[in-house]
Formats: structure tokens, sequence, C-alpha cells
């Protein structure tokens, strides 16, 4: 290849944001029959510098002449990319395309062991509608994103969850300021004379031998604290499973005196969480919820098929005569643009067709249904969370839903209901121990003990700076629903139902290259008055 040819090829390298480093790279480079397979490959997996290494790997991504003469004749893999920079997996390699699995009918009626009909008594059609929405931002966004709306998001915050402690009475003692146990750092620097003290926490991390350091902040100042986990301690107690930036907690102990300025914790508070019943709905309004979310209609992993499998069982099964309401919870669609390379992971290219799919999908739920939908993180609204509902333009492909934003708070006949996409369990993936995703549920268990929905400014989660910060759970929920991991998960913590719900998304490139197993195609269904759970499989 003449000098002319190269200068061509980096052109086009450079034009798709792509610089190229040695001369390594440039032979594998020269030796490529076609740049396309390889630019896509490294758009897709935001690579933006060619390395002898980085070409390697990316090269491995790109489909030879002869696989992409198999995939012909098996199932069509969609665009594989590199693991994401900021993930210490290792490299990703492509994966043989496996078969679609075959469609048998749902294993209802008879045919789960793990709920009984008599719990779901009642029909529907029997019950009129009746849906409080106690929080929801759309069209009461307030904040200008200045300096002055984040300071007073804050210290909303703070009071509130400050509040909760004080009225909960799990303090030992009335809190002082920071600024005031900083004043006296002297007089409380023994264990005999300790102090509480209630902020924000900033820069957790934990030392060499294993304590938690972390700041601990108020309107008057910061302190900086130590937390040695105590003997035979629960992992989940903050000291070994970690705290979030931003959280709210009281802390108990006293100063190191004239040998360092560090706070010593001899106690860490969390608000109160107390055991608490359930509200139910009256047993003359018996009628069930079904929770789903992340459809991501329009991506070619959506199982149209097992979609068309429910729709039947709707028809056909009596569990199904109990719904009442469908409360769909973020990603309905997956959006266009979202990350780079996702236009080939599309079926649907067009955002508002993508809509409209899913508005017919929907359509096709019997009538007796009302369909609650709230946004996500691929939706087409801002990402900043709390999250208006999808615009009238989205909705005008819907004829009969109620669009909410995210997350929501409302009632059901009574029973109160908290609807978050869950976008923040990203955040507590990466903070706390505890949660993985395939554990999100630790992530919902934690935003209720902390009271808070998505503590972390500055994370994976983008917030909104309202001045009142309404992720924090005011009122502990009946039901509490997130989505966004794209697992299934029912359980109860403290007398509030957790619900993760399924998706309708097959495993993506992605996460077979991170080794994620998503559960898809499982409907949770509880009924308002009983408060039994089924979850139905449709896979
Ligand atoms: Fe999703
Ligand atoms: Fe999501």
């Amino acid at each position: 290849m003449g000098s002319a040819d190269w200068a061509e090829r980096q052109q086009i390298l450079l034009a798709a944001g792509i610089l190229v480093t040695g001369q390594d790279t440039k032979k594998k480079i020269e030796n490529l029959p076609d740049l396309t397979p390889l630019i896509e490959a490294a758009t897709s997996s935001q690579v933006h510098v060619l390395s002898s290494r980085s070409i390697d790997e990316l090269l491995m991504l790109v489909p030879s002449s002869e696989s992409i003469e198999i995939s012909t004749q098996v199932v069509k893999s969609a665009q594989a990319t590199l693991p994401a920079p900021d993930n210490p997996s290792p490299i990703g390699r492509v994966i043989a395309p496996i078969d679609s699995p075959k469609i048998t009918p749902a294993p209802r009626p008879h045919g789960l062991s793990h709920y009984n009909l008599a719990d779901f008594p009642m029909l529907a059609t029997d019950v009129d509608s009746e849906i409080e929405i106690h929080f929801d931002i759309t069209g009461n966004s307030v904040t200008e994103g200045k300096m002055a709306d984040m300071r007073s998001c804050f210290s909303d915050r703070l009071k509130k969850i400050r509040n909760m402690m004080l009225t909960g009475g799990i303090l030992p003692r009335r809190p002082i300021s920071n600024g005031e146990a900083w004043r006296n750092r002297q007089r409380y620097s023994s264990n005999e004379y300790e102090v509480t003290i209630i902020g924000l926490v900033n820069g957790p991390r934990w030392t060499k031998n294993g304590n938690l350091m972390f700041m601990v902040e108020d309107e008057t100042t910061q302190i900086q604290c130590f937390l040695k986990p105590p003997a035979g301690a629960n992992p989940l107690h903050a000291a070994l499973d970690g705290l979030m930036n931003d959280d709210v907690v009281g802390v108990s102990g006293h100063f190191g005196g004239d040998q360092t300025d560090l706070f010593f914790c001899s106690n860490i508070h969390l608000p109160p969480l107390k055991p608490r019943a359930k509200t139910a709905a009256s047993a003359d309004q018996a009628v069930s919820a079904a929770f789903l979310s992340d459809t991501h209609v329009g991506s070619n992993t959506f199982l149209e098929p097992q979609w068309q499998k429910m729709i039947q069982w709707f028809k056909t099964d009596s569990l199904a005569k109990t719904i009442r309401y469908f409360v769909l919870s973020g990603d309905g669609v997956d959006g266009v643009g979202i990350y780079p390379g996702q236009d080939r992971h599309l079926a649907i290219k067009d955002l508002f067709d993508q809509y409209g799919k899913l508005a017919t999908l929907l359509e096709e739920l019997p009538d007796w249904i009302d369909i609650i939908i709230l946004p996500g993180n691929h939706d087409a609204v801002r990402p900043a969370e709390p999250q208006p509902a999808l615009t009238a333009e989205v909705q005008q492909y819907y004829s009969d839903a109620v669009f909410v934003g995210n997350p929501c708070d409302f009632s059901l006949h009574g029973v109160r209901i908290l609807s978050y996409h869950g976008k923040s369990i990203d955040d507590f993936v990466a903070g706390l121990r505890s949660v993985t995703y395939a554990k999100p549920e630790m992530a919902m268990r934690a935003m209720l003990e902390r009271r808070h929905l998505a503590p972390s400014w500055g994370g994976k989660t983008p917030l909104s700076p309202e001045p009142e910060d309404s992720m924090v759970i005011g009122t502990v929920p009946d039901i509490f629903v997130t989505g966004h991991v794209h697992g299934q998960f029912v359980s109860d913590h403290k007398g509030t139902t957790i619900v993760h719900s399924s998706t309708w998304q097959d495993q993506t490139d992605y996460q077979r290259m991170l080794g994620f197993q998503p559960k898809p195609c499982i409907l949770t269904v509880i009924n308002l008055h009983t408060h039994a759970s089924a979850s139905i499989p449709f896979a």
C-alpha cells in the first residue's frame, strides 16, 4: 500500500474520531480489506485511540468473511463491543449466536405452586379505577439549575432526614451542629463525653486496615470521621457495607483530642425504618396490579413472540382477569442515541415509531386494565431525576394510559406505591459491597434504609437540583418497585413489598460480554387486598 492510500485511511479514521498510534497498528490497518467493521467496533466500544493492543481486541469483535458466511444461516448477532472503559471486567469476546428459545404456552392456570388463585379473589371488571398521585414532578420542576438550587436541595434533604431521626427517637442524645462540636472538640475528646452530629457523607473510603473514613458535613462545617467495624458486625453494617456519597447519617463518638482531629465514631445512625403493617385495599376492591419495566421496544432484542404469549395469557387465564392495573416503570422503548453505536442494535430506528409500536403492543392488553407509564433513562425526556412524564407528542400514540414522572408516589385503592425506574442502582453497585447487578433488591433495601432513592450527586445518576429534594422517601410505601437492571425479584423488607420488575429484552451483546444474565418476560402480579404475589414467566 502506498503512502497516499495510508493517508486516505488515516483521514477516514480521523473523520470517525479515531487516532492511530504506532507502526504496528498502522500495518494492521493497511492489511484490512475494509475499514468499516473496525470503525463500527471502535465506535461501539468508545475506543478513540488505536494502539497495537486495542486494535487486536477490536479485530476480534469484527466478523471475518468466514463468520459472515456462517451468519447467513443462523440468527444474526449485532455489533459486539468491548466493555465500557470504567468497567473492570475482563475484555469481552464475540460469543457464538444462540437459537431463539421455543415459545410454549404459559404455565398457567394451574402449573405454578407458589401462589394460589384464592389469593386473587376479585375480577378487575367489578371495581372502578382509583389512582391517587401523591408526587409527580411533571409540571412542578422549579429549578433554574443554579448553585442556590443545589444548596437548597441538599439542605432540604438534610433537614428532612434529620427530622426523621429526631422524631423516630433513634439517637442516643440530642445532636449538635458540626460547628459546635468542632469548637468544643477538646471537651468532646474522650468516650465519656460523646456527642452526636448529623450531616451529609462525603468521600467514604476504607483504610487498608478495613476501617471506614468519611466526612460528615452540615450547614456549619465538615468533620472527618473514622468508623471501626464493631466486633461481630452484620455485613450490612455501614462500616462493612459502605456509605454512599451524600447519604445523610448521624454519628456518635468523640474527637481524638491532642493526637488528631479525627472524630472516632462509636455508633452510626441511619434514619428509622421500623417494621410496619401494609395498608390493604378493602375486600370489595381486591383487584391486582401487574408490574413490568424495560420493554425496550425498538431494540432488536425485544422479545415480541413472548409478548404475544403474554397477550394470549391475558385473554385466557383466570388470574389475568383480576389485574386492574399495569405499571410500566420506565425504558418502555430502547430510544435513539442513548449510547454510541446503538443504531446497530435497533430494529426500529425512529424514536416515534418505537413509541408507536409500544402503543400497539399495549393496546393488545384487555381494555379493563389501566396502564400507568413512567419514563426511564432510555426514554425521550430529560435524563435528570426526578424525570417528568413523556411529552404530549408521545402520549398522543396512546388511547388510554396514565403518564407520570419518575419517580412517582401514588396509591391504588389506598395501597401506597413508590415506583422508580432505578438508574441509581448503578451507583449503589459501585458504592455498597452488598449490591451487585445480580442483586438489585439489595440496592432497593439500601434505598429504603437511608430513605433516599438516589443520594449521590455526580455519580452515574443525573439529578435535577430541585429546591425540595423529592428523591427523599418521605412516606414508606406498601409496594416499592424499580426496574432498569433487567432482573426480577419479589420480597418483603420490613413490611414493604419490594418488586424488581422484569424486562422484555433478551440478553444484549454487552450483557453477554459482562456475563450478566437478565431475567426477561416475567410479569409480577400483586393483589392489593391480600398482598399475595405471583411471578408469571413467559420466556
Ligand atoms: Fe432498561
Ligand atoms: Fe434503564
